[in-house]
């Protein structure tokens, strides 16, 4: 059975040689627009570019400002600063993710307490997560949402966009808001996703997106804040540029500031990556279908877009029965020339966060033993 997958994949790609996960596509003015940022010698933090990929992130996302930043991570990071994370702080996410999403929160010093994904979406589970902060929480006198446990203030919440499926964003987004806890989106995954018709990325106080080389589009690495929250984004935009005060002479900085920006060249990369990116999600969906019907007749089951949603199919992913099983495909797969790799280990279950509050994790301790992503480049 391995074997018509690997021969599937190779037919696919038209290919017998390795095939890596996901490699970027280089088909428009990605060298025009690379060369003409080196020309005009603005290759560091300040060029058109720059300024062009946000506001083309911006309409793209439907979201009123859109803020380049260095990495997704930075991005993450920042988003959780401006929605007010510090020590005093817990943010709620899930553990199967990604570990920028673990690791932004600790940056801000807070700790993250892990509630499960959905079955049906692989993103944080809104009944799972109303389970916990009607068990757990308290509501202090300025209305702050304590956990009764740690005593400490659930300040955000960062949901995950899995692979590029959407989450079930909009009743996450009111529990939160019935528990004042702030939605920082982590759509790192998920440019080109819908969920019931809006950009996933545009439901929380800030959402973020990553442009690192195995995403839809790639700036090489960089990432993306977007918000409709005016002093948000102006906030935003400051801390990621060193917080500096404008003064024509003098070096003035009004706070600890990051130097967060994404590089022009970078962003021309971007702006030409950009100008392909609805043939690319045309061509994921088209392959996405292909494996669908490959699949159905397998004895391993290939994840679709959740219900009410439009995904980019960024990266796709097949179930298998078991560790046991997962473990041979991979083995098979691999030593065949295509690359394949097992779900994220759970954040809960590595040494930095295996003290962290838990709820029921069964969901996804089932996806983490059975779940392995498969060949995803574009076909262009
Ligand atoms: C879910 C998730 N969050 C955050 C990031 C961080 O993005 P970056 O690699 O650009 O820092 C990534 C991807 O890399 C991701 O997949």
């Amino acid at each position: 059975m391995y074997k018509n997958v690997v021969d599937f994949i190779q037919e696919l790609y038209n290919t017998k040689e390795f095939l890596p996960l996901h490699e970027p596509r280089f088909i428009g003015n990605e060298k025009k627009y690379v060369n003409e940022a080196i020309d005009s010698t603005f290759v560091s933090s300040v060029g058109k570019y720059v300024t062009q990929l946000e506001a083309m992130i911006a309409e793209f996302s439907g979201c009123k400002y859109a803020i380049a930043t260095s990495n997704g991570t930075s991005a993450l990071h920042i988003g959780l600063k401006l929605v007010g994370v510090d020590k005093s702080c817990e943010v709620i996410t899930q553990p199967l993710t990604f570990i920028a999403t673990a690791n932004a929160i600790s940056y801000c010093n807070a700790k993250p307490v892990f509630i499960d994904v959905d079955k049906e979406t692989l993103g944080l589970s809104p009944s799972k997560l109303k389970e916990f902060l009607e068990e757990f929480t308290v509501m202090n006198e300025v209305n702050e949402c304590i956990n009764k446990i740690t005593k400490k203030t659930i300040k955000a919440c960062v949901p995950m966009h899995t692979f590029g499926h959407p989450c079930k964003i909009d009743e996450i987004v009111s529990i939160c808001d019935e528990y004042n806890i702030s939605v920082v989106e982590d759509a790192a995954e998920s440019l080109g996703s819908y969920y019931k018709g809006k950009h996933t990325g545009s439901f929380g106080k800030v959402g973020v997106f990553s442009f690192n080389g195995n995403k839809i589009i790639t700036t090489g690495g960089g990432g993306m804040i977007v918000t409709d929250d005016k002093e948000l984004a102006s906030r935003a935009k400051h801390i990621t540029t060193t917080a500096k005060v404008p003064d024509p002479y003098e070096y003035v900085h009004d706070e600890i500031g990051y130097n967060y920006r994404l590089t022009n060249l970078s962003a021309a990369l971007g702006v030409a990556q950009m100008e392909q990116l609805p043939l690319f999600i045309e061509k994921q969906r088209e392959l996405a279908k292909e494996y669908e019907a490959f699949f159905k007749d397998l004895d391993m089951q290939f994840i679709t877009e959740p219900e009410n949603s439009n995904s980019n199919y960024w990266l796709n992913a097949v179930i298998l029965k078991d560790r046991k099983t997962r473990d041979s495909f991979l083995k098979y797969t691999n030593d065949n020339g295509i690359m394949t790799r097992c779900i994220w280990r759970l954040m809960n279950k590595l040494e930095m966060f295996k003290d962290c509050q838990c709820g029921d994790l069964s969901n996804s301790e089932w996806f983490e033993d059975r779940v392995v992503n498969i060949s995803s480049s574009v076909i262009v």
